[in-house]
Parts: structure tokens; C-alpha cells; sequence
């Protein structure tokens, strides 16, 4: 459970205290801020209402620790980078830590609630951390992972499809898990909540983030073909969801799939497999990864392509920063892969995003010195030979193309990596537009 799901949660249970800790000063400011730290649509107004009443924030975590029933614990796991399993197994460090921490200071047993998403058995390695102690303590472990998707978090969390939450099938496992459940079920309906063992629910969040993962490069592997054929990606995706077996959702082609959670989740799957000795099957989750990547760098080539195989020192705006919209997060986000590569192609690339210009910028590291920042996209578009949509922004389809157009150098190119726009339109005021999945619009055969 993290900072955009807690006052959530509190608002809708006015019985209880939480505090959200965090050994991050800025962080515990800005959340006591008017500035929240997350930019998630409808979270300024819960947190406002919630804050200094059920809801507090503080940097004193052993504190906290010793005087909570339950624990939430969602530090994070980014993929490790070092040692065994490197690029691949999730880094459990801040989770030991965590562990620990929470044993040094506890004087009461406790529930301690798994919300990081972790690899299948490590409720077991913080059972055993906790359960090991001579203070005569006992702490129950739950996995109850998060399914909240972010720009959509607030109503994900007052609405969700369902709640999981994993337990240990003992007695004591099983009133630690129906405590989680009688918190859940203040807002959310009985039969959303579903409960199984430890296990069941720490694989279960993998396999979903694997499950969406793979709809988005199979829709995009597609959209490579679609574009040698002259089929159409938005077609053969509505043709195909309407099957109720296979539904409508998650099936937009695009640049590629971004985000903190996809990559690092299916690596993570992956490695399980190879541990476990499943070398086929760790193949097979793998290849939903190859093929995201592949359909990063496949756009950005389409680009170099179309464009006289040449971009060295062309101006190339591109909209839109965020790994979707309604985000200021740039993590894993296809925007960020995109610039690099034409940057090694030598353009002068500049990056425009309503939201997530300062996390662009962190994100790309020592690169982000060859790129120039640009908030306003007209500034941005102003004298490009092209413009390439990446984050699906909704004030990116209201912009102003005319205008757009008269102020870029010619031929001007759109790449539509969202196929957000109106590509007929933009045609017909004079774009060569590159869709995904689709046939190109261009002037340029003619001549
Ligand atoms: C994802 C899952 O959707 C959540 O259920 C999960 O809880 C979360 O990860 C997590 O593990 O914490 P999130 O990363 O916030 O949520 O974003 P998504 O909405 O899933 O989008 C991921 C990426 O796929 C974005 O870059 C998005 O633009 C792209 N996408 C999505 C497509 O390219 N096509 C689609 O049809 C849908």
C-alpha cells in the first residue's frame, strides 16, 4: 500500500490511525505540502480531507513501528543489478531491512501486510526474520498485492475488481487475514474480496502484470505485420475483442508498454522459472519483454527511415514524456528508450510533457544534457522536421496542427506511437503521418 492508497483507505475508515512513514524527508514534506509528491487525478482532495484527522505522515519509523497493529510494508524492489539473478530477480534488500526493523522494534505481536510485489516465497524468508526473535512475539504474514493501475489509482481503489489477500492456512493466519478482510469490506463488496494462500496471492500479482503485459506485445507484434500488409491494427483489434473470450481491453498498439511494474514483474517471473529449472517456460514470459523492446526501437527506425534515413541534427519534438498519461512517471517509459535512440542517431531532440518533464530529466541521466525540455508543444514543434507522439496525452489531440504545421521545417512528419490523433486531417493539412499498425499517409510518393 503506498502513498496514493493509504488516504483511500483512511477515508473510508475513520475508526482507525494511519500513518504513512518513510526515512525520505522531502518525500514526508511534500505530502504535508499542497505539492503531493504523486500526481494522481482526485488524490489532492483526499488527502486533504483525511490529513491531520485519521491520516499522519512522519519520518519516525521505529516509532510507528512500535505502536501499530498492522504493518503495511511497500518498500520497493527494483530488479537487482548485482550478483545472482542480476537484471532479472527482484532486489530484496530494503525488504530484509524492513524485516529487521520491524523486529528491533516491536514490544507487541503484529500483522505485517506484503504489498510490495515480491517473488513467490518471500512471505516465508519474512516469517521466518520476524518469527525468530526471544521476545516471545508472533507476526503473521499476509500478501495482499496492489492491483491499482497509476492515473487511474484513486478510482481503482474505491472500486476495485477485486481484493486479494493470501494467508497461512492456521488459525492465527486465518484472524490475521479476516482482520484485512473487515478493513477491506467498509467499501468494498464481500464477494470482491478473495482470499487463498500465501502463495497463490504472491504469484497471482506477477502472473496479472504477465497476463496484461503479453496482450500489449501480441497486439504489437501484430501491428509490425499490419504495417507489411496494409491490414489496420485498430481493426483487427476490434474485430478480434468482441470474442468475449478474448474482450476489448488492453489491446491498443502502441510504442510499447512502459511503468515500474511490467518489465521489472515478468524478469522477475522469468527468474523464478530458471530457478525453479523451467528454462522453456522462463522463455516464454521472457519474449513478452524482447518484443516491447523490439517495438521501441522498431518505431524510433520507422522514424530514421521515413525521414531519408537521416536525422543527424534535425529538430524532432517529442510529445509527450510519461509512460502513459495521466502521470508524471517516466520509469521504463517508451518516450525516454525512443529519445536515446535518436539521440545515438545524432538529433537534436527536444521533449515536451505536461507532467513529467523534472522525472524525463532524471531519468535520462547524463543524456539529459543533449536534450532541451520544453513545456509549451508549440514551442516544442516550432522549426521540427517531425513530431512523435508518445504519451497519450488528451491535450495533445486538442492542439492547434495548423498552426503546428506552418511552423515546422518541411516535409513535416507526424509518428503517431499512441495513434491518439486524427491522421486523415493531419494528412490533408500537409503531415506525412506514421500511425502504428497502419498505413502511412504521406505526400511524399507523389512527387
Ligand atoms: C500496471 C497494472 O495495469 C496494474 O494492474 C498493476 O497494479 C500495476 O501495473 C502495478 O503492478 O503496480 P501501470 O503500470 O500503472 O499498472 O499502468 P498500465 O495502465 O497497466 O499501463 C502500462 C503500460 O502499457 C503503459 O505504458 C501504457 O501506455 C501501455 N498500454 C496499456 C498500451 O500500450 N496499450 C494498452 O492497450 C494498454
Amino acid at each position: 500500500m503506498g502513498g496514493s492508497t493509504v488516504p483511500i483507505v483512511a477515508s473510508h475508515c475513520p475508526q482507525h490511525k494511519f500513518v504513512i512513514v518513510d526515512i525520505n524527508e522531502a518525500r514526508i514534506a511534500a505530502w504535508q505540502s499542497d505539492n503531493l509528491p504523486i500526481y494522481e487525478p482526485g488524490l489532492d482532495d483526499i488527502v486533504k480531507k483525511v490529513r491531520g484527522v485519521n491520516l499522519f505522515f512522519s519520518t519516525d519509523v521505529d516509532k510507528h513501528i512500535a505502536e501499530a497493529d498492522i504493518i503495511f510494508v511497500s518498500v520497493n524492489t527494483p530488479t537487482k543489478l548485482f550478483g545472482q539473478g542480476a537484471g532479472k530477480a527482484a532486489d530484496l534488500q530494503h525488504w530484509e531491512k524492513t524485516a529487521r526493523q520491524i523486529l528491533r522494534n516491536s514490544t507487541t505481536s503484529k500483522i505485517i501486510v506484503e504489498k510490495s510485489t515480491l517473488p513467490v516465497r518471500t512471505a516465508e524468508a519474512m516469517e521466518r526474520i520476524l518469527n525468530s526473535n526471544n521476545k516471545g512475539l508472533h507476526f503473521d504474514v499476509l500478501s495482499n498485492p496492489e492491483f491499482l493501475a497509476e492515473g487511474t489509482a484513486v478510482r481503482d481503489m474505491e472500486n476495485p475488481d477485486r481484493v486479494l489477500i493470501g494467508g497461512r492456512e492456521t488459525e492465527s493466519g486465518q484472524k490475521a487475514l479476516n482482520t484485512l478482510v473487515e478493513l477491506y469490506a467498509t467499501w468494498v463488496p464481500r464477494e470482491r474480496i478473495i482470499t487463498t494462500n500465501l502463495w497463490s496471492s504472491e504469484l497471482s500479482k506477477l502472473v496479472a502484470n504477465a497476463f496484461l503485459a503479453q496482450r500489449i506485445s501480441s497486439i504489437n507484434a501484430i501491428s509490425a505485420l499490419c504495417e507489411k500488409t496494409e491490414a489496420d491494427i485498430s481493426e483487427v483489434a476490434h474485430a478480434i475483442g468482441l470474442d468475449n473470450r478474448i474482450g476489448k481491453y488492453f489491446l491498443r498498439a502502441s510504442v510499447g508498454f512502459g511503468g515500474s511494474c511490467f518489465e521489472k514483474d515478468i524478469l522477475n517471473l522469468v527468474y523464478l522459472c530458471e530457478y525453479y529449472g523451467l528454462p522453456e517456460v522462463a522463455r516464454y514470459w521472457e519474449q513478452v519483454v524482447t518484443m516491447n523492446r523490439h517495438q521501441e526501437h522498431r518505431f524510433a527506425s520507422n522514424m530514421v527511415h521515413a525521414m531519408f534515413n537521416t536525422i543527424a541534427g534535425k529538430r524532432v519534438a517529442l510529445f509527450g514524456a510519461a509512460f502513459k498519461a495521466n502521470t508524471n512517471d517516466t520509469r521504463e517509459s517508451p518516450a525516454l528508450e525512443v529519445c536515446r535512440v535518436l539521440l545515438d542517431e545524432r538529433a537534436a531532440v527536444v521533449m515536451t510533457d505536461p507532467h513529467a518533464l523534472d522525472n524525463a530529466r532524471y531519468d535520462l541521466g547524463q543524456l539529459a544534457e543533449r536534450v532541451s525540455f520544453e513545456l509549451d508543444p508549440y514551442v516544442a514543434a516550432n522549426d521540427a522536421h517531425a513530431i512523435a507522439i508518445l504519451t497519450e496525452w488528451a491535450q495533445y489531440k486538442e492542439l492547434d496542427y495548423e498552426k503546428i504545421y506552418a511552423s515546422m521545417a518541411k516535409p513535416a512528419f507526424i509518428f503517431d506511437g499512441r495513434n491518439l490523433l486524427d491522421h486523415k486531417k493531419l494528412y490533408s493539412l500537409g503531415f506525412n503521418v506514421y500511425p502504428i499498425g497502419k498505413p502511412a499517409l504521406t505526400h511524399l510518393h507523389a512527387e
